[in-house]
């Protein structure tokens, strides 16, 4: 699939006169990191993500079609609500948003839209919500792209709500479907794109069936470095090209790993991930610390713990302080003990979250 495959151009608007649709939709955690991007938020590197199921965005879309015709000219209308709230201060992100789309979905202009979201996670708890919430809002868009032109496939919906979803946010587009998904061209990866999320096209070994992420919160701040910021930083990094040799070389290794089964060469890829990432922000110019004494601390306990009792626990981060801790599903038991008696007392008001991997996007209404 190319751009232009994701114009819509055969539509009748008078198909959907008033009506809502909404979407839960999960955020996820890569193993291997997209940091770095090109205009029109096309990845430097391929990444690859674990689906989550319990960490999720409901948005709910309210659409009535405007009663004079549009024209080119005309603006995008639109109120968003947050937790019940009326939330001005996100107008600007979805505006761009819509800018960025409205070339692929031209019904924009034709419609008064209301956008009510809330998520699963506490706002402040310095997880991204921005995978989820763009996500969410790309399939409530397609959902009413699909009352326009019932024609569409299933797959030319969830790839397009991908493609519609990475405009907004990179990482947003591995949130339509579950398990694991892949972002950026990678030749050892079947159909993999640049434009849009896939899912990961290899059976996978039954050691990553249910995988578990226990996401301590230790910094439950708004995030210190925007992504954009941060994407911007490896622009004239001194490392930036290598980085993203290492990204790929990783992805090629994670291909055999999930399927094989190797945990060991699994968590070597995913904490390098995790400690690169980080490394690139400090080497960067501004340089940032986003890791917190308190994020060290639990990953020598995670290592400790691996060491004594040859756990294949293991952890990732984002771009903050916050740890995702994983570990495969017949380790629950011994790694939840572990967590609560020797980690979250590095947490933020022990404030933790359970989660696991999980299948993706669903559609909870579609009303008229
Ligand atoms: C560190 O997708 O939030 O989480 O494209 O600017 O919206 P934008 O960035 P975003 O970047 C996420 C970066 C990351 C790594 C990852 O999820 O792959």
């Amino acid at each position: 699939m190319t751009e232009t495959d994701f114009i819509l151009s055969n539509f009748d608007v008078a198909k959907a006169s008033c009506g809502s649709v909404t979407w839960k939709t999960p955020s996820n955690i890569a193993l291997v990191k997209y940091w770095g991007k090109q205009e029109p938020q096309l990845p430097e590197n391929t990444s690859i993500s674990f689906t989550l199921n319990n960490c999720c965005t409901i948005t709910t879309l309210e659409y009535k079609l405007k009663s004079e015709v549009q024209n080119s000219e005309s603006e995008f209308n639109f109120e968003v609500f947050f937790e019940g709230k009326k939330k001005d201060d996100f107008k600007p992100k979805i505006q761009k948003f819509f800018q960025r789309i409205a070339q692929y979905v031209p019904f924009l202009k034709d419609f008064d839209f209301v956008i009510k979201s809330e998520n699963s996670f506490p706002h402040s708890s310095g997880i991204a919500s921005s995978a989820s919430g763009m996500s969410a809002l790309a399939l409530c868009l397609m959902s009413l792209e699909k009352k326009l032109n019932p024609t569409i496939t299933n797959k030319y919906f969830n790839e397009k709500a991908s493609f519609l979803a990475r405009l907004g946010s990179g990482s947003a587009c591995r949130s339509i479907e579950g398990e694991l998904i892949v972002w950026g061209k990678h030749p050892e990866i079947e159909a993999s794109s640049d434009l849009y999320g896939v899912k990961f096209p290899y059976k996978v070994h039954k050691n990553f069936n249910n995988y578990q992420d226990t996401i301590l919160l230790v910094d439950e701040g708004v995030k210190q470095v925007s992504s954009t910021v941060g994407h911007n930083l490896m622009y004239n990094h001194p490392f930036a090209k290598q980085r993203f040799k290492q990204a790929n070389n990783h992805i090629s290794k994670i291909k055999e790993v999930l399927q094989n089964g190797d945990l060991k060469e699994f968590i070597a890829i995913v904490e390098s991930e995790a400690l690169s990432l980080h490394a690139m922000m400090m080497t960067s110019s501004p340089y940032f610390i986003l890791m917190k004494p308190n994020t060290l601390k639990i990953i020598h306990k995670i290592w400790e713990f691996r060491e004594a009792t040859g756990s294949s626990i293991c952890f990732t981060l984002d771009a903050g302080a916050n740890v995702h801790v994983l570990f495969p599903e017949h380790e629950k038991e011994k790694a939840n003990k572990f967590i609560v008696n020797e980690l979250i007392q590095f947490c933020q008001e022990k404030h933790y979250i359970c989660d696991s991997v999980g299948k993706g996007a669903f559609q909870l209404t579609m009303d008229n």
